[in-house]
């Protein structure tokens, strides 16, 4: 039995029956699903057409069977028909194709967005991700860019193709075998183990997560030091969630390693990247490794002479691959679309990172580098404290939250990347329109907004950040906001002052900046729950983004 499927974000045409995929050709014979976008379908449409091909959606997918459909005319076999097809082919695309005509396979074709191919007893797969497949194989092999090949129940072939000249390919057969990889997730990860939903289990499974990557970078950390230490400048780009984590990276990079990073959305890299230069080291920051706006930014990096360093939680995926040196968290697969547990695996290695820096440039002494060292180690037994202390203020909070439009996430220093983090979570999974400010800038503008009841989440992460935020809480308290605060219990002043509290352990930033996220996880999880929806299927979110 052979079959495809596509889950489609829309890019070309509403979501609609008639736009979902997988789409045929005229004859019905020939089916295609595909991830990502075909830059050049508009040409090859309007020459189809002129053919005598009728189209029946808006997608630009529905080229590819009917030009499949063109070749056979031509009296090529399937698969030849399915690679000329291919070959015309402009953009990013994963796709897949069933041809009635050789019913037992399935053609497959990759130019930058993910592809794996899953090696079962008797059956394999082919799918963006691993987790799609993980319940019966945890035999991989992913495919590269430019290759394409079919699968049968039990058998794979592949062949990569070398362009030759402007219109040509030549297509030379792959060998299999070095490249097969049994992955460490287990299929267990990928379930949800009694939980209701996959985002609360993963909010669970962060002291774990936590503790496997504490104990799988070390090394590696310690290379990419040595790589960092003398590095000119230091960009840390990410998307998302990612982009958050860019955010802290680059704080403890500068503060505790004492080097020049910033960090940049990656989609905006593209108009720094001419001051980029040999010498600059550019972090990206990806748990899926697809993220095509990453991607592209690390190429424009690498493209201007600076190394780059991949920061992923799946082996082998496009960035590491691409990059000079990859560090990956452990945090196993992440199947719900709000990212909780890579992130805060994420912010992990950023301070063992900054904390290796900082000693071997002497901005920290031996003696300040090991109080660090020590405290991250017990970041997952304090994680899994957290958790059980807060979940139940989170699912109270969460049902007044769930009666409010709008909020505000104010922090300073390291309380705004994850005040940003913290905003988007509650905006993704529960549709409140949640904004992270500087606090410091709320009097700038957005205090206008603020009347009876409106939701003012602080964050401090420090003593020193909570007396700089005090005079922002006095300022939403008199204009009747409804304030939160997530700050160390010993900021006293600041958490008597607010409606809800969150006092959380003392702790040294690089700690604090892994853990003061985890109410918010909750608070966004339970408010999405209190509104009745399904926080691991947010509505027009992708797990990964694989288009520009
Ligand atoms: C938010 C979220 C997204 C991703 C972003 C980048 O919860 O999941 O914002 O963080 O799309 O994804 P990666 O990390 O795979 O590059």
């Amino acid at each position: 039995m052979v079959g495809i499927g596509h889950t489609r974000w829309a890019t070309h045409g509403p979501p609609s029956d008639v736009n979902s995929h997988p789409h045929v050709d005229c004859t019905g014979r020939v089916a295609v699903a595909h991830n990502g976008i075909i830059e050049n379908w508009r040409e090859i449409k309007d020459r189809l057409i002129k053919e005598g091909h009728k189209f029946v959606s808006d997608t630009d997918t529905e080229v590819i069977p009917h030009l499949i459909e063109e070749f056979k005319k031509q009296g090529m076999q399937p698969y030849e028909a399915f690679k000329s097809a291919v070959k015309e082919l402009k953009g990013a695309y994963a796709l897949v194709a069933l041809d009635m005509d050789e019913p037992s396979k399935v053609f497959f074709a990759r130019h930058t967005s993910p592809l794996v191919i899953g090696l079962g007893d008797g059956v394999n797969f082919l799918a963006s991700d691993i987790p799609a497949f993980l319940k019966y194989t945890r035999k991989v092999v992913v495919v590269r860019d430019d290759e394409v090949g079919y699968i049968t129940s039990s058998e794979v072939v592949m062949e990569r193709g070398k362009r030759v000249g402007e219109n040509s390919i030549e297509w030379m057969s792959v060998d299999l075998h070095p490249r097969v990889r049994v992955v460490e997730w287990t299929p267990e990860m990928a379930m949800k183990e009694g939980f209701p939903h996959f985002m609360l289990k993963e909010i669970h499974e962060q002291p774990r997560a936590l503790s496997s990557t504490l104990a799988g970078v070390r090394e590696i950390v310690r290379d990419v030091a040595k790589e960092l230490r003398g590095a000119s400048r230091v960009i840390v780009v990410g998307a998302g969630t990612s982009y958050h984590a860019s955010y802290i990276g680059a704080l403890m990079l500068s503060n505790l390693g004492g080097l020049p990073a910033q960090a940049l959305i990656s989609s905006e890299m593209r108009w720094y990247a001419r001051s980029v230069s040999e010498g600059d080291v550019v972090i990206a920051v990806s748990q899926s490794g697809e993220t095509i706006d990453t991607l592209l930014a690390a190429r424009a990096a690498k493209g201007k002479g600076a190394k780059v360093v991949a920061l992923s939680n799946v082996v082998d995926s496009a960035i590491p691959r691409e990059a000079d040196l990859a560090i990956y968290t452990r945090a196993g697969p992440e199947i719900g679309v709000a990212a909780t547990k890579t992130f805060t695996t994420q912010v992990l290695t950023f301070a063992l990172l900054s904390v290796e820096v900082g000693r071997l440039r002497g901005v920290l002494s031996e003696a300040e580098a090991s109080n660090h060292a020590k405290v991250l180690g017990k970041v997952p037994e304090i994680a899994s404290h957290i958790i059980s202390v807060f979940e139940a203020r989170a699912k109270t909070v969460a049902k007044t939250m769930a009666e409010k439009e709008h909020a505000f996430y104010l922090g300073r220093g390291f309380g705004l990347p994850v005040s940003m983090e913290g905003a988007l979570k509650l905006k993704e999974v529960a549709y409140v329109h949640a904004e992270a400010y500087p606090a410091g800038e709320s009097k700038h503008g957005p205090i206008a907004l603020v009347e009876e009841g409106f939701p003012v989440v602080f964050t401090a992460l420090s003593l020193d950040e909570s007396e700089l935020i005090k005079s922002n809480v006095e300022e939403m308290r008199a204009r009747y906001a409804w304030t939160l605060a997530v700050a160390p219990k010993n900021a006293y002043e600041l958490l008597r002052n607010v409606d809800v509290a969150f006092p959380m352990p003392e702790l040294p930033s690089t700690a604090s900046a892994v853990l003061y996220v985890l109410p918010y996880q909750l608070i966004a999880y339970y408010t999405a729950v209190a509104k009745g929806y399904d926080p691991d299927k947010p509505r027009n979110l992708a797990k990964t983004v694989t288009v520009v």
